[in-house]
């Protein structure tokens, strides 16, 4: 059996930055709330011309040339994102046509909302430990900010979310103490009315083509939360799932180097190291800046831990995520 290991990263935010100071001005919120509710200072909102794909090319490109690799000595693409640019086909199939391939290869969109690196990483690393590729592209691009409602209403979300992209390169390893050990994930569907985007739905595509949005209709068309239950869940299954799959390869809490956890709100990444006995700081986290963009937070996190020097080769890594589905997952790397 092969091994696989995370090779390079690479990420891609909008230029334009929306700091609560700006949301104050849209709706009845405040700096202090939402610093406080959320440690959010700012976050990424697209402009023109930046979507799903665009951010999915460049955040792969810089993963890419960070790896030294061509599109051509990629194998596969395993690609998520909450909505995107078209109902069909996925982005996945974009993202291959746009990086410059001269051959065809599998490209496969996934839709697991906030633990998507996860389980993404969980088939990269598959697919590579069975021999079938060498080298796998894993994306999230993550645009929240064209579907908030930005109202006052709209408020105990809107504030939470922004949009980037974050990309990894998957290759299989021959080092000791360079690979990915393993990857919990789990689902609990009876939750998915609890975090969730309705519309526009499968079951009513034919009205939207005249669609007048009276008030009820309109609410749909926003995600909606409910964010207490959303937080007890969090901060109960993240944890379960680092244990599981530490008991599963024999880490230690205590040898864990590094933590990057999904970023939904500091209060929750705190309560779980605080539970776990892991410090504050074996960790890292960047919601203070980019807010919570969905698939793209762990990418997104880890590359700026990399950055910063917080991270380096050899280090075990652990990632955790917790998202709608409920959906949820832990994977340890030895990075
Ligand atoms: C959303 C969240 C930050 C709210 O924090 P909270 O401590 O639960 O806050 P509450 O829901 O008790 O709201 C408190 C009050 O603030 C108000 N409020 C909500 N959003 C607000 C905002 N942006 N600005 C100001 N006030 C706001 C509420 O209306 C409520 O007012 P009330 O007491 O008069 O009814 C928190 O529940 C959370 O982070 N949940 C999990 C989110 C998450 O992880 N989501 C993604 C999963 S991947």
């Amino acid at each position: 059996m092969y091994k696989s290991r995370l090779r390079s990263t690479g990420i891609c935010v909008p230029k334009k930055v929306v700091t609560n100071q700006d949301l104050e001005k849209l709706m009845d919120t405040s700096d202090e709330w939402i610093q406080q509710r959320s440690g959010i200072k700012e976050r990424r909102w697209i402009g023109e011309g930046e979507t799903t794909l665009s951010m999915a090319v460049e955040a792969s490109k810089q993963a890419m040339q960070n790896a030294e690799v061509q599109a051509d000595d990629i194998d596969a693409i395993v690609f998520g994102c909450l909505v995107s640019d078209y109902i069909f086909p996925g982005t996945g199939c974009l993202l291959q046509r746009e990086l410059g391939f001269s051959k065809t290869v599998p490209a496969l969109d996934i839709r697991n909302q906030c633990s998507g690196f996860l389980y993404g990483l969980s088939v990269a690393d598959a697919w590579i430990r069975a021999g079938f590729y060498k080298r796998v592209l894993l994306v999230g691009s993550e645009i929240h900010s064209t579907s908030l409602d930005k109202s006052t209403r709209g408020r105990d979300i809107s504030v939470l979310f922004g949009d980037g992209a974050g990309a990894v390169i998957v290759e299989r390893s021959d080092k000791d103490d360079q690979y990915i050990l393993g990857t919990a994930i789990h689902s609990e569907g009876q939750y998915a009315e609890k975090l969730t985007l309705p519309k526009p739905s499968s079951n009513d595509l034919d009205k939207y083509g005249a669609l007048i949005r009276g008030e009820d209709e309109a609410r749909n068309f926003y995600p909606f939360m409910d964010g207490k239950f959303v937080f007890k869940n969090a901060v109960r299954r993240m944890p379960e799932a680092l244990k599981e799959v530490c008991d599963q390869h024999s880490i230690a809490l205590e040898n864990i180097d590094c933590v990057i956890p999904h970023q939904a709100n500091i209060r929750i990444n705190q309560m779980i190291l605080e539970g776990l006995g892991i410090p504050l700081e074996k960790s890292h986290h960047t919601i203070h800046k980019y807010g919570n963009t969905t698939m793209a937070s762990i990418p997104l996190t880890l590359h700026d831990a990399i950055q910063a020097g917080k991270v380096k080769e050899g280090d075990t890594l652990a990632l955790i995520a917790f998202g709608a589905g409920f959906t949820w997952g832990a994977s340890l790397v030895k990075f």
